[in-house]
């Protein structure tokens, strides 16, 4: 425990020195369609953080996502990258990568050429994409199958590529929309503690979005439960667990306790919601 206040501390000076990786004040969502999608959202992400979105279906995780990375614009308030503007900034679209629940593999290409399309299209040339390929697919395993097209591999592989492709371009953030919802728990557990492993050696700021509360306690640092109607941040939650984490803290009294009080929290965020038919 002492540890993870060490942790905490240091991660609080950092921040003190070079300010927060990301930073939202006050940015809200009406979609066009005049929906309320996201009310003012302030949100703070300190380097190194692992900050996981959770709350009901709908409540806007994803938006909230897509408006960090800039994929969508805020209707009001503003997000900033390294204290600045996101288009100001520029590098930021260098250091950033998003992976999405789906691969999004090209079916008619080996591995090795879907990993290797964001330097492609960086023009890289192709010495140095191969390097980095390599390095990649290495970190995540798949070596042996650089020469496989994605229909060969599994769910889980393919979702291995989709993370090797994100990390050749050596982000600093990683962004990720529930990247492993659809596989099985074994799967999902193996590539969680992979995750884990690269987060930490890479010194990767990352935020994640799951509908999995044991996902949430086992990744993050830091667990932002949110609430719809409209959508809204409804709690903070800090897991209290050194890094770097291991196996052992799954089967863990102190994970399971995590869990009992965030599931709590999730329960309350689903009352608020009216979706439990009475609010919190
Ligand atoms: N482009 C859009 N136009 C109108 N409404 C939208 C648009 N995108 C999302 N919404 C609505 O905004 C709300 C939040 O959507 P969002 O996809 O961010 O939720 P989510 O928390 O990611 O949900 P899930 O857990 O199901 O993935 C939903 O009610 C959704 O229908
Ligand atoms: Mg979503």
């Amino acid at each position: 425990m002492i540890e993870t206040d060490i942790v905490r501390s240091a991660a609080r000076v950092v921040e003190s020195l070079s300010g927060p990786v990301i930073a939202l004040e006050g940015v809200d969502k009406v979609f066009a369609n005049g929906m309320r999608g996201l009310d003012p959202i302030d949100l703070r992400i300190a380097p190194r953080e692992f900050v996981s979105l959770i709350g009901p279906s709908g409540c806007g995780k994803s938006t909230l996502l897509k408006l960090i990375a800039n994929l969508i614009e805020p209707t009001g308030g503003r997000v900033q990258w390294w204290g600045e503007d996101f288009r100001s900034v520029g590098i930021a679209g260098r250091r950033l990568a998003f992976v999405f629940q789906d691969p999004t593999l090209m079916p008619w290409a080996r591995i090795a050429e879907n990993v290797g399309l964001p330097l492609e299209l960086a023009g890289v040339p192709s010495v140095e994409i191969a390097r980095r390929v390599d390095g990649a697919l290495e970190h995540v395993g798949l070596t042996p199958f650089r020469r496989h097209y994605p229909r060969q591999l599994s769910g889980g592989m393919r979702m291995r590529a989709s993370i090797a492709r994100a990390l050749v371009t050596n982000p600093d953030v990683l962004l990720m929309d529930e990247p492993f919802g659809a596989l099985d728990e074994f799967t999902r557990n193996k590539l969680d503690a992979d995750l884990l492993q690269l987060s930490f050696e890479r010194h990767l700021t990352t935020v994640f979005v799951t509908h999995s509360l044991y996902e949430a306690v086992f990744l993050s640092t830091r667990i932002v439960v949110m609430a719809s109607g409209p959508g809204r941040i409804f709690r903070e939650f800090m897991v209290d667990e050194p890094e770097p984490r291991t196996e052992e803290f799954r089967t863990s009294t102190r994970f399971a306790e995590q869990c009992r009080a965030l599931s709590q929290i999730l329960t309350q965020a689903a009352q608020a919601s009216g979706i439990l038919g009475e609010t919190a």
